[in-house]
């Protein structure tokens, strides 16, 4: 019997009912984008994502069973929404007069900021171990180096928080994160926005599958829905150890009007699902012989998550990336250490004959990877929530050494802050925002109002 999508198909038959659209939105169903018809709001028979007990729960429900997940809530705002749940809800675990603390990998994306500031979290981060540092995407960490971080905590943590994969597909070891974690008593939280598509793999990679608690997955990075559709998954062992009310901690941060259109999206991928295991295998062999011949032409391809083609130099990665686009291929990502492509079984055999033409050979047949150097730790002045909310300045980055960072500063993608608010940048911070292109930064305005 085909998957149910309850969601989907009360859209449908509302939209080809003839009904009288007295209620918001206000295109009526109009065709203005061509996908009102469908775009509805919490009518009767509707459910409501916050309050979900109808044709939304049940949809959450069959993802959960896909994910083997104890609980899987839907997000129509991203990995962003699910992210400032998951750390609302692992807050809840704390006890005591300070405030809550989280030991998180120094990677984070912006959105885990941001999260700290709304919920005024401590953070110790987990810096980068061994030859790690080249890429502020990228930050392995080993179990021995949480445990002596662990060990070295003067307050006790709520949870351990990483991102896995990366930006550029890379991944410490889980299953062993996850043992430490487990010994402590602390839920490992995965920012998996890359991983969805994981659980799909022979065995399973997913996160959840490792040991994790909590999981974010942007649905729409790796699968087939919109942009903004995303999971929050809670494992079956941490469902009921945590005090607070997963519905709530996501309507906390969610827009009133989530948009019905990616909730249809969600739901159509949970049929999507039932077959996606096989393509998705030979998709994975298909893109693995890509890389095979992209490496016998002499391209240095990293090790990355298997729906992902990084190609580390030759020269620097933005020139490779102007190459592509000049062969008609527009690659996810590029910065001066690496040119990262994101493909999926929707792309075609005929997609990645298009991508080795555009890549060609490498220029000089020379390989040099190009690497930054490591960031030291910058020395931290203020609370993350404090640097957000306090009065801030747009500076040049240049001059910005010795000011206090205020909004995290990014180049986005991979939105994976240098200098984290409330923290002094450093010349190897202002360097590195040179690196990354950034040329102007947020920082606290001084109270003798010394600016510019
Ligand atoms: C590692 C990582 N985490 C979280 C996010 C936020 O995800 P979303 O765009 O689904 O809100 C992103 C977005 O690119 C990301 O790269």
């Amino acid at each position: 019997m085909a998957v149910p999508t309850p969601l989907s198909d009360f859209v449908a038959a509302y939209a080809q009912s003839g009904t009288v659209r007295a209620h918001m939105p206000g295109h009526k169903g109009k065709a203005f984008l061509g996908c009102e018809a469908l775009d509805i709001t919490e009518i009767r028979g509707a459910d409501a994502l916050y309050e979900a007990d109808g044709i939304i729960a049940q949809s959450e429900a069959i993802a959960a069973r896909h994910f083997g997940a104890g609980r899987t809530l839907y997000s129509a705002e991203g990995s962003s929404q699910c992210i400032r749940a998951m750390l609302c809800l692992a807050a809840g675990l704390h006890r005591g007069p300070a405030r809550p603390l989280i030991l998180a990998g120094r990677n984070v994306h912006k959105a885990f900021i941001h999260a700290c500031a709304l919920l005024d979290l401590d953070v110790r981060w987990l810096m980068p171990e061994g030859e790690g540092g080249g890429s502020v995407c990228s930050c392995p960490i080993t179990p021995a180096g949480l445990e002596q971080a662990l060990g070295g905590c003067a307050a006790a943590p709520c949870a351990v928080y990483i991102t896995a994969p990366d930006y550029l597909g890379g991944s410490p070891d889980i299953a062993a994160l996850a043992a430490v974690c487990r010994r402590h008593g602390l839920p490992l939280l995965v920012d998996n926005a890359h991983g969805a598509y994981l659980r799909f793999l022979t065995p399973s990679r997913h996160p959840l599958d490792l040991g994790a608690a909590m999981t974010c997955d942007s649905a729409h990075k790796t699968l087939p829905v919109l942009t903004g559709g995303a999971y929050l998954h809670i494992s079956k062992a941490w469902l009921d150890r945590l005090p607070g009310d997963p519905r709530l901690a996501m309507g906390l941060f969610g827009s009133t009007s989530p948009s019905y259109l990616i909730l249809q999206s969600l739901d159509l991928c949970n049929r999507y699902l039932e077959t996606y295991g096989q393509r998705l295998a030979d998709f994975v062999d298909a893109l693995q012989g890509l890389r095979r011949r992209l490496t016998q032409k002499g391209w240095h391809l990293a090790q990355s998550d298997p729906l992902r083609l990084v190609v580390c130099g030759p020269g620097e990665g933005r020139g490779l990336a102007r190459k592509l686009r000049q062969g008609g291929v527009e690659c996810e990502y590029a910065d001066p250490t690496a040119v990262v492509l994101m493909l999926t079984p929707e792309n075609t055999p005929e997609d990645l004959a298009r991508i080795e033409t555009a890549f060609g050979l490498p220029e000089g047949g020379a390989r040099r990877t190009v690497t930054l150097p490591a960031l030291p730790l910058p020395r931290q002045v203020m609370s993350i929530r404090q640097a957000v909310l306090s009065p801030a300045e747009s500076i040049p980055a240049c001059r910005a050494v010795g000011r206090i960072c205020a909004a995290p500063t990014v180049a986005c993608p991979p939105a994976v802050p240098i200098a984290v608010s409330g923290e002094i940048i450093t010349q190897a911070v202002a360097d590195a925002f040179g690196a990354y292109g950034i040329d102007r930064v947020d920082v606290v305005r001084e109270p003798d109002g010394r600016g510019e």
